[in-house]
């Protein structure tokens, strides 16, 4: 297995440029379950998720076809066609492997009236149940039953007839399936307390240039006019804030300058704002993000929110920046129960950091140390990354697939940055 090694303490300066958004893509992906007309996404990020995706889509006789820009360059252009729906079953082995897929329930549901969807299970940053995508859809009319582990939802007379529902809680996911599935209803289906990350704002823009009527976007207040049929469309992904914000934190916490090029700082507010109460100077420029340090990292009080709070997927990285500031920080994590798989791997590289239920205390420290390190999800292995950047000697980083399936090229974008970094195979 792959593993990533990294000298640190180099200073990162240059450019870098930001791919398409992974969980924007993989919302956009299952848009094309909706027609039968081709839908063609420019700018998706070459990651192991977005190849699992389009697995998951020929399962059901969707059609993928990838035009490779050149390896040199980053992004590619992948057109999907469910001409013709042969199955509308998401089995277990693909569901399991891969969260995202329960995001085909609501388009299978609105294309064909019936879906059959694995329950996804639980999943290494905490419980994550699926109760609010199903009651979002039995709002709408859809009939669901549970068995052998099995979601089954079915629109009674093959279309669901719309309603309304509203989250108890913001939930991405949930507004996402109830969204895609809301575009073919007969009638009107309204959601209330809607999430309003940037990633929703991308799949209504995309449903919409698909023909849909959405009203309300960006807002928690999301009206949506059924429509008999939708169109094919081409529509590029929108830039990844999780990825810009992991490069701005690897900048900050070696003392380098470094411009985001395509992130959009209207997109990022809240790392941005954390960023720079820490100290570190932000522009921003037509297309591009420029983060520069200066001088010792602040300590920060920050909380997890959904958008346009700050993101649960930025925690763990502005942890790591954290561990050398000069001062406590206190991070509260108040998405997932249990996302700090990260904090233990980090002690090991000399952190100090103090778990109390969803709070985290983290004492700045001089230096960090190289260590071999693990993490078991994407953005815990991308704030070892950022550690390591950081650290005295060797860091090697071990489950390397996991940031293959967020984080395009990783370790090319910051050696061309200056960084000391390099994947190593077991042979
Ligand atoms: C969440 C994050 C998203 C991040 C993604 C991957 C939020 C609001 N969502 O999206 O920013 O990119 O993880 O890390 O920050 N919940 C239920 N029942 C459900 C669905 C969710 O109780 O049916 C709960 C979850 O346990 C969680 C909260 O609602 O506490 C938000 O979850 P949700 O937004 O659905 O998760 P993701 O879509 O995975």
């Amino acid at each position: 297995m792959d593993r990533i090694l990294i000298r640190g303490g180099k200073t990162l300066n240059g450019k870098i440029q930001i791919s398409g958004a992974k969980n924007a893509a993989l919302t956009l992906m299952p848009c094309a379950i909706l027609t039968d007309e081709p839908l063609t996404l420019r700018n998706l990020p070459r990651l192991a998720d977005v190849d699992s995706f389009g697995h998951l889509l020929n399962e059901f006789g969707v059609s993928t076809m990838t035009e490779g820009t050149r390896p040199d360059e980053f992004g590619r252009v992948m057109t999907l066609r469910a001409n013709r729906i042969t199955s509308t079953t998401a089995p277990y082995d693909i569901v399991r492997k891969m969260r995202a897929s329960i995001l085909v329930l609501g388009p299978l549901l609105a294309r064909r009236g019936t879906a059959t969807v694995s329950l996804p299970g639980g999943c290494a940053i905490g419980n994550r149940p699926i109760d609010l995508h199903l009651k979002a859809l039995e709002a709408f009319g859809a009939e669901i039953e549970i068995a052998s582990g099995y979601v089954k939802a079915s629109a009674p007379g093959g279309k669901l007839p719309g309603g309304k529902y509203s989250f108890p809680v913001v939930s991405v996911g949930a507004t996402e399936n109830a969204l895609m599935a809301a575009v073919l209803s007969s009638g009107v289906c309204t959601l209330e307390n809607a999430a309003r990350e940037p990633e929703i704002v991308d799949l209504c823009n995309c449903l919409v240039a698909m023909g849909a009527d959405i009203e309300g976007i960006g807002s928690e207040t999301l009206i949506v006019h059924g429509k008999m049929r939708l169109h094919g469309a081409t529509y590029a992904v929108m830039p990844d804030r999780i990825e810009a914000g992991s490069y701005a934190c690897a900048a900050a916490i070696t003392g380098g300058e470094v411009e985001l090029v395509g992130a959009r700082a209207s997109e990022m507010t809240a790392t941005l704002a954390a960023l720079d109460e820490a100290g570190i100077h932000i522009s921003e420029g037509r297309r591009s993000v420029s983060i520069k340090a200066n001088g010792a990292l602040k300590p920060l009080t920050l909380s997890t929110a959904p958008y346009p709070g700050l993101a649960t997927d930025m925690q763990a990285q502005l942890m790591a920046m954290l561990c050398v500031a000069e001062g406590a920080s206190v991070l509260t994590e108040t998405i997932f129960e249990n996302r700090y798989m990260h904090v233990p791997e980090l002690a090991r590289m000399g952190a100090d950091i103090t778990v109390t239920g969803r709070s985290a205390v983290v004492r700045g420290v001089r230096q960090l140390n190289g260590a071999p390190v693990m993490a078991t999800d994407l953005r815990a292995s991308m704030s070892l990354i950022i550690a390591g950047l950081a650290a005295q000697g060797e860091t090697q980083v071990n489950r390397v697939y996991h940031l293959d399936r967020g984080y395009e090229r990783l370790e090319e974008k910051l050696s061309a940055v200056g960084a000391d970094i390099e994947r190593v195979g077991d042979g």
